[in-house]
């Protein structure tokens, strides 16, 4: 087949986008009004409904195709209600990203410390709420003959300062296994890990005088910190035809901070 570029257009296309209707300037947003302008239908989901319909208002106002679903990923009852409502308003999913967690609100907890009811929680969400999402939508996806799931790991994952990063790295575990499980079916299941991200839930937790901060700043090859929109066009590449062949891959945005041989 010849390479054409219209492989990174989505038109036709259903994405469900979890976390993407948070405050202001989220990664989940910039995501969103990503794929919505590649062609897809979007599915803007959230535990904030408010903050889901106003991210889902923006990409109809620009003339996309959006519809707002109040979720939360930790209720499979709910989770499939979400599903539902993709397939009611769209007629199936052809894509998801489980990009919904809990981040600037943890900060950098220690592993020794960490009160079990609380441990249980960060991995409530920012694990087996992927894995229901994943749940719901795979038989959907099969419907269609594949599919695409990316999920939304981090580059705090890697330097073991946190119990965040061992949610992520959970999260990277799960993706190159269900990568595994379901390649033959055309699922192709992949993982973005942004480097330090200037969402607003990003400068809570890394404001410019931080310790992490300065620690990137010794570290990083590139520029430290980026912004939402400098994420979406790797999306594209993971939820498009254009990346068919990419499976079990964490792909690291982040100006060279995690460097894997
Ligand atoms: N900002 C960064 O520097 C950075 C870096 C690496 C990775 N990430 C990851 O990117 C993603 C988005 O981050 P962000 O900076 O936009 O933060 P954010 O807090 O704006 O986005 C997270 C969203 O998840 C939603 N959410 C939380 N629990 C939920 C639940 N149970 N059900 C449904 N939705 C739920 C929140 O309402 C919020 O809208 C997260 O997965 C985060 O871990 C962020």
């Amino acid at each position: 087949m010849t390479f054409s570029i219209d492989q990174f257009r989505l038109d036709g296309k259903v994405a469900i986008v979890t976390g993407a209707g948070g405050r202001g300037n989220s990664i989940g947003r910039a995501y969103a009004l990503g794929l919505a302008k590649a062609g897809a239908a979007v599915v803007v989901a959230d535990l904030n409904d408010e903050g889901a319909r106003n991210v889902a208002a923006e990409i109809v106002a620009a003339g996309g195709k959006a519809l707002a679903v109040g979720v939360d990923i930790t209720k499979p009852e709910s989770v499939k209600a979400m599903a539902n409502a993709a397939v009611e308003a769209f007629g199936g999913v052809d894509i998801l990203v489980n990009n919904a967690a809990l981040m600037a609100e943890l900060g950098y907890l220690q592993a020794a410390d960490i009160p079990l009811e609380q441990w249980n929680r960060i991995f409530d969400v920012n694990l087996t709420g992927a894995l229901n999402c994943a749940q719901a939508v795979v038989p959907l996806m099969r419907k269609r003959g594949g599919g695409k799931i990316v999920n939304q790991v981090s580059g705090g994952a890697y330097p073991a300062i946190s119990v965040y990063g061992i949610s992520k790295l959970a999260l990277v575990g799960l993706t190159t296994t269900l990568a595994r499980q379901l390649g033959r079916e055309k699922i192709n299941v992949n993982a973005i890990a942004p480097g330090n991200t200037m969402s607003d839930a990003g400068k809570q937790l890394t404001p410019e005088d931080s310790p992490f901060v300065k620690l990137l700043e010794a570290t990083v090859a590139m520029r430290v910190r980026g912004q939402p929109d400098e994420l979406v066009g790797s999306l594209l590449l993971l939820c498009s035809s254009a990346g068919d062949w990419i499976t079990g891959q964490v792909l690291h945005v982040d100006g060279g901070w995690v460097l894997r041989p």
